[in-house]
């Protein structure tokens, strides 16, 4: 089922000199199952991306559907992970995890038993009590992590979680997002992760969308058609690194023949209205 349908977009903010464009013509569509990332250069519209599709501003022209109506508004079914993890320095974990859903009028019980159920999944026990300051990076961004997911949001928005981590937290916080992501009892039902890193883009994501220099532009969406765990050191997922990195460094690229190794990758044409949803085994819809 497709939850969001971004239907040729554009975004402009005003300045001294007048309007600028950040992002221009941009169409595609999330479904269930579906793990999409975005990845674009500085400043070509990532982050009001995903705003936009929160709800939190709207687009200049064109439309941004979930689950087929027009979002006018903040959407409550979605829920945003922060590169600086956002927590609130002078609240405990507990109560920053707590903290959506208290805006939502929960009872206190049910609050407590959802925290409890968030901090247990996100590898939080025992630093209930603890405040932020008191935390390492990768702790803060578990609860950060914690707190969007306890509101057991259909979309979790990711706006590049893990590149104020250390390289070997990023990893393990990675594999372990990737479970959560797999787990049939856990929210959410879709991701949207926005990143500078391919390598990270293509190790988890079934597709991504690749985003030209400002104004942003969809240069492809990108099939991952490769097994997962995905194989950082084979032939195919270099081929595919190289190609998204061609895209983005130089605004066109030959996609990697098929038949590369463990699997083909299936770029979609360059600007195709809508990335289609189960085109492609790996893309949404699919087994996580
Ligand atoms: N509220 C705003 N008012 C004016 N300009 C804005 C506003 N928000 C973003 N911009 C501008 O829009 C452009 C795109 O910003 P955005 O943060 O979405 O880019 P990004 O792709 O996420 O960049 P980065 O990769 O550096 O995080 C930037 O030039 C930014 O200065
Ligand atoms: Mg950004």
């Amino acid at each position: 089922m497709t939850l969001i349908e971004v239907d040729d977009i554009s975004k402009a903010f005003s300045s001294r000199h007048g309007p600028i464009t950040i992002m221009s013509d941009v169409s595609f569509s999330v479904a269930d199952n579906d793990f999409l990332a975005i990845v674009g250069p500085s400043g070509c519209g990532k982050s009001t991306l995903l705003r936009l599709i929160q709800g939190l501003d709207k687009p200049t022209s064109g439309e941004i559907r979930f689950r087929g109506h027009p979002v006018t508004g903040p959407n409550r079914e979605m829920a945003m992970v922060f590169q600086n993890f956002a927590l609130f320095p002078w609240l405990s974990v507990k109560e920053n995890v707590a903290l959506g859903l208290e805006a939502r009028g929960w009872e206190p019980d049910r609050i407590d038993a959802q925290v409890e159920r968030y901090v247990t999944v996100t590898g939080l026990v025992g630093f209930e009590e603890a405040y932020p300051r008191e935390l390492s990076g990768g702790m803060r961004q578990r609860v950060g992590l914690a707190r969007a997911l306890a509101i057991e949001p259909a979309v979790l928005l990711m706006d590049e979680p893990f590149s104020a981590l250390d390289p070997l937290t990023a990893e393990s916080l990675r594999e372990e997002v990737l479970q959560l992501w797999r787990d049939p009892n856990l929210p959410p039902e879709a991701v949207v992760l926005v990143t500078h890193n391919i390598e990270e883009a293509l190790s988890m994501a079934d597709r991504v969308l690749v985003l030209s220099r400002r104004p942003g532009r969809v240069l492809a969406g990108v099939l991952v058609n490769l097994p997962r765990p995905r194989d950082r050191k084979s032939e195919a997922f270099f081929a595919l690194t190289d190609y998204v990195y061609s895209l983005i460094t130089e605004g066109t690229a030959a996609p990697p023949s098929t038949g590369s190794g463990l699997g083909s990758p299936a770029p979609s044409e360059p600007g195709s209205p809508l990335l289609s949803e189960g085109a492609s085994p790996g893309s949404g819809g699919g087994p996580r």
